[in-house]
């Protein structure tokens, strides 16, 4: 998506070989144009589905699948990093590992959001490990739902969570796969093939 590598040229933020800063327009200011326009590439990509709900992840996820659902006129679920005060046989749990943070968190959606005629799509901001894709795709087989899709909006081409989803058969599609972020320079999959 020609807007967002656009976007994430000018205001990305390279902190190491292997992370990227967007907090300008995605992971703490939000541009709502930008969101917007990510809520259409998505709907256009997964339009044909049939898809009934979006699952994301707090709290980045939640503006971009926002759009996507209005676009697609359809909830949108946040999966809690925090346990809500609901009781705990009411909820769908995952464990999600996390390798940066090097620690293992629980998240959690409510039974009663997910049922067995659902039709999911996963949306997350950063596909890095998989693992908080892995843990959304748990949460959607524990309420015998089905997945479309894995929608993200920049996957780390680099670090093997795209591949693995893609060779346990998960349709993934990000709208910015970024190559490389070596010697403080961020080269897409786009122009790293050219
Ligand atoms: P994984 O799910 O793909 O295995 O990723 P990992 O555990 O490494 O990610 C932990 C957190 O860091 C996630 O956010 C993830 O979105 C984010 N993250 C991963 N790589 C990058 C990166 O290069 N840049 C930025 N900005 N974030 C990255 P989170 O803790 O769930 O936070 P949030 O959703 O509340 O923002
Ligand atoms: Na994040
Ligand atoms: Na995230």
């Amino acid at each position: 998506m020609d807007l967002l590598i656009e976007t994430i040229k000018q205001e990305g933020i390279i902190l190491s070989d292997s992370v990227l800063k967007v907090d300008s327009f995605l992971n703490h200011q939000i541009d709502p144009q930008l969101m917007l326009e990510m809520g259409k590439e998505f709907a256009k990509r997964f339009k044909e589905e049939g898809i009934t709900k979006i699952v994301t992840l707090e709290s980045s996820g939640i503006a971009p699948s926002i759009m996507t659902g209005l676009q697609l006129d359809i909830p949108v679920i946040f999966a809690r990093k925090k346990k809500s005060l609901t009781l705990v046989n009411e909820l769908l749990t995952a464990k999600v590992y996390s390798f940066t943070k090097q620690e293992s968190n629980d998240i959690s959606v409510a039974k009663k959001f997910l049922n067995e005629n659902d039709h999911i799509l996963i949306i997350d901001d950063f596909l890095a490990n998989g693992q908080a894709a892995l843990g959304l795709a748990e949460i959607v087989k524990q309420a015998n739902a089905s997945i479309a899709g894995i929608g993200i909006v920049i996957e780390k081409g680099f670090q093997n969570g795209g591949a693995k989803l893609r060779e346990l058969g998960y349709r993934v599609e990000s709208l910015a796969t970024i190559h490389s972020l070596k010697n403080g320079e961020i080269i897409f999959k786009e122009e790293a093939r050219g």
